[in-house]
């Protein structure tokens, strides 16, 4: 699967959103990854689907990753899918009915994934991997923006490789959290395919140096 590059928007300046998104896809990023936080899910707060409409009105036409860290997760599943939404996540721990949210996203005409929380064990795919488009690792608790880099995520990432190559299913492997340069290699050669990163992105002088550097290391792996 094409590496996909998918700066996290959590850690551009909200004040030039439109601009800051058109420079990261002008500097080679693939997907835009939009974190939704609740204060509930999570101890933080964020954006919303008023949010997602106004860069599709903006022009933005590249794929938007929606994470949400939000709960419940059925209403925001159809206000994301109005807005634009290409792909929807939500984390198992987030919704009653795992398998009816997911396919309402893709009844919806999103695709749909999964995110597991460093704690959360990967036994939820046992009877929903027919049901998803993605799977999102994430490799550092959800929440916050530039925190590091969870090591035993690695192994995870490994375990999911091993179990979507077994379903035969084209689903895509994110990983979220901490991913930097130096580091995206090993989180390449452990199976991922999409690479989230906020800090490393939107915090560099160069958005096209830095995408580029990691494409480069990710062709390393
Ligand atoms: C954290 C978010 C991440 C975050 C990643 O809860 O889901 O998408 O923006 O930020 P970095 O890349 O700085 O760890
Ligand atoms: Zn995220």
């Amino acid at each position: 699967m094409t590496p996909f590059i998918a700066p996290s928007i959590l850690s551009a300046d909200f004040a030039k959103l439109g601009e800051e998104v058109n420079a990261v896809l002008d500097a080679g990023a693939d997907i835009i990854h939009f974190d939704v936080m609740d204060n509930r899910f999570v101890p933080n707060l964020t954006i919303g689907p008023l949010v997602c409409q106004s860069l599709r009105d903006f022009g933005v036409t590249a794929p938007i990753d929606v994470h949400l860290m939000a709960e419940p997760v059925d209403n925001l599943i159809l206000d994301f899918a109005k807005a634009g939404a290409t792909y929807v996540s939500f984390h198992p721990e987030a919704s009653r009915h795992v398998h009816r949210s997911l396919n309402l996203i893709r009844e919806k005409g999103c695709k749909a994934g999964l995110v597991f929380s460093p704690g959360t064990p990967l036994t939820w795919l046992e009877h929903l991997i027919d049901d998803l488009d993605l799977i999102l690792i994430m490799s550092v608790n959800p929440g916050f923006g530039g925190q590091s880099f969870i090591e035993s995520s690695l192994a995870k990432i490994q375990s999911v490789r091993e179990i979507i190559d077994k379903s035969g299913h084209d689903i895509r492997l994110e990983v979220d959290g901490g991913v930097k340069i130096n580091n995206i290699r090993e989180i390449a050669a452990a199976g991922a395919d999409t690479f989230v990163a906020g800090s490393a992105i939107f915090n560099s002088d160069n958005y096209s140096e830095t995408i580029s550097a990691m494409k480069a290391e990710i062709e390393l792996a």
